[in-house]
């Protein structure tokens, strides 16, 4: 018996002094497994005789059962406590900073100005199209009414593209170059689709200059609109539209004559300043005092670019038109008071942040 009551008291300090679920498993297979002392010692008390068998037996079942119980209980307080070590160890805190805000991309200020001279235009009826970036002497010139000795023609202000070492024939129709204005696309728009017709036209133009205002490579918007009773007035009308959209709503446009081989007449139009009170302030560093600002070139399309097309539909006693076109550079530097081109391209993210 007393043998009993020292083994209940010793496997009870053990799974006491256990400190971790592993110590306490550890304890009950040293005091209640298979081979520990007090089972082995129930094993054997079927030899015993009699009364001694009956009380040595439930000794021994009281002391298996405390011990027992003792397992259960130091379990489900060392489980709590691990699981409570375990929460704090992984616990969040919910007062720490949080990360920056990552760093998210933005449209280039001249994709945000091309799309934003399309939106207009597409609300007043027209389509965007787009073509190639090398073009025709055909398309870029000829189709167009330049002259042969227009000087825009010559290498010096247009890049040409060699030929397998052909000689360059600048009067030549199949000639290839990169075109200097989005104009020839006016011929293979109307080359597509008879009349009438009204689109817009961006994209990339190229030419040999380069300085605080002209870069070998910029953009232009062209646009388009042939009917059959289109007025000068009209285009007016829809560039008033356009200057509003983009400069303000308090702005009027004025034309000036002007000439480009493919209207007639041909205008320059301008825009009222939008920087001072209309040339209020004498030295206003955008329209120098003039009150107005020069934003795109335009004209009622000249009937011999009709006549390029005639055979598409498009017979030049019956249908007319207008056309315009623009740097979208410079509206943007304009809207924006950029002061040199090249900021545009540096692809400085302080610039380019601004916008
Ligand atoms: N193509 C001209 C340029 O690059 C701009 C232009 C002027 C386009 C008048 C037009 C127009 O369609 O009618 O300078």
């Amino acid at each position: 018996m007393a043998q009993i009551e020292q083994l209940e008291r010793a496997g009870l300090e053990a799974i006491e002094r256990a400190a971790t679920s592993d110590e306490l498993e550890r304890a009950r297979v040293a005091h209640l497994g298979r081979r520990a002392p007090l089972p082995n010692l129930l094993r054997s008390v079927a030899q015993l005789d009699g009364d001694r068998r009956a009380l040595v037996g439930a000794a021994a079942n009281r002391a298996r059962r405390a011990l027992e119980q003792a397992v259960e209980r130091r379990s489900a307080q060392l489980s709590a406590q691990e699981l409570h070590a375990r929460l704090v160890a992984e616990g969040v805190d919910v007062t720490l900073p949080a990360d920056p805000r990552p760093q998210v991309g933005r449209l280039h200020l001249i994709t945000q100005t091309r799309r934003q001279i399309e939106d207009v235009f597409v609300a007043l009826g027209y389509e965007v199209v787009e073509g190639p970036e090398v073009e025709t002497v055909h398309y870029n010139f000829d189709a167009l009414n330049h002259s042969p000795t227009h000087p825009s023609r010559l290498p010096t202000d247009t890049f040409y593209l060699d030929r397998a070492g052909a000689p360059l024939d600048i009067f030549d129709p199949d000639a290839p170059l990169l075109r200097v204005h989005t104009s020839p696309m006016q011929i293979r728009a109307m080359e597509a689709q008879p009349p009438p017709i009204r689109v817009i036209v961006p994209g990339r133009v190229f030419r040999p200059d380069s300085d605080a205002t002209h870069s070998p490579q910029f953009h232009q918007v062209e646009g388009l609109a042939v009917d059959e009773d289109i007025t000068l007035a009209d285009l007016k009308g829809t560039l008033l539209t356009f200057a509003r959209a983009i400069f303000g709503e308090q702005r009027e446009v004025r034309l000036r004559p002007h000439f480009f081989p493919f209207t007639e007449p041909s205008v320059e139009v301008d825009v009222s300043c939008f920087a001072c009170a209309q040339g209020a302030n004498g030295r206003c560093s955008l329209c120098r005092g003039t009150g107005w600002i020069e934003i795109l070139g335009a004209g009622m399309v000249d009937p011999a670019v009709l006549g390029a097309v005639a055979e598409h539909g498009y017979d030049p006693e019956r249908v007319q038109g207008f056309a315009f076109g623009m740097g979208v550079e410079r509206i943007a530097m304009l809207r924006h008071g950029i002061p040199d081109l090249r900021l545009l391209y540096d692809n400085d993210v302080r610039m380019l942040e601004q916008f």
